[in-house]
């Protein structure tokens, strides 16, 4: 039984959408997958929606999706890379559940992240150097919104996912 949500946050490549899989399976609650829920309500890709309307749009939209899954049974959700942009989503993911940060070196994520062509962030800027920077400029928001960090390098998401059961359950965030 979960009594609480479970956001995932961290940067694009961190693990986020696959450990969030493996936690659904074993907890057995809904997943929320934030980029997929946009891209649907939208009726477009996440290029489309930067490209058409611009990365402020997006965060709008993004910031009314994270509000309105306050309404939802407790869920599992897979956050978009730059959901703690907004001071907003942080509160709000703060009030409404767990917040549990996977965290990723740069090379571990551009290793994950190299061949995608649907993240407009790293758009022409496909290489460690910048995935460093961008991230050190997220790190502390990352931080500040975190409860639990769980370091990803060289896991295996069923690792990453039962730390994350193992760490919430001593909190008696969940039982199993
Ligand atoms: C973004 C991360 C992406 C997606 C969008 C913006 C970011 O999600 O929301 O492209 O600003 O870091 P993933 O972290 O799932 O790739």
């Amino acid at each position: 039984m979960m009594k609480e949500n479970i956001f995932l946050i961290g940067f694009m490549g961190a693990g986020k959408s696959s450990v969030a899989r493996a936690l659904v399976e074993q907890l057995h609650c809904p997943l929320v997958e934030m980029d997929e829920q946009i891209v649907k309500e939208q009726g477009m890709s996440i290029n489309e929606i930067f490209e058409k309307y611009g990365e402020d749009r997006f965060r709008e939209i993004e910031s009314q999706l994270i509000l309105a899954l306050g309404s939802r049974q407790a869920s599992v959700i897979s956050c978009g890379g730059g959901v703690v942009v907004r001071p907003e989503n942080t509160e709000y993911m703060k009030k409404s559940g767990r917040i549990v940060y996977l965290q990723a070196s740069p090379q571990t994520v551009y290793d994950r992240v190299k061949n995608s062509n649907d993240r407009p962030i790293l758009k022409g800027h496909m290489n460690v150097e910048y995935i460093a920077q961008l991230m050190e400029k997220r790190r502390a928001l990352y931080e500040a919104a975190a409860e639990l960090t769980v370091v990803t390098d060289g896991k295996s998401t069923k690792e990453i996912a039962g730390e994350i059961i193992g760490r919430l359950e001593e909190n008696n965030e969940v039982q199993l």
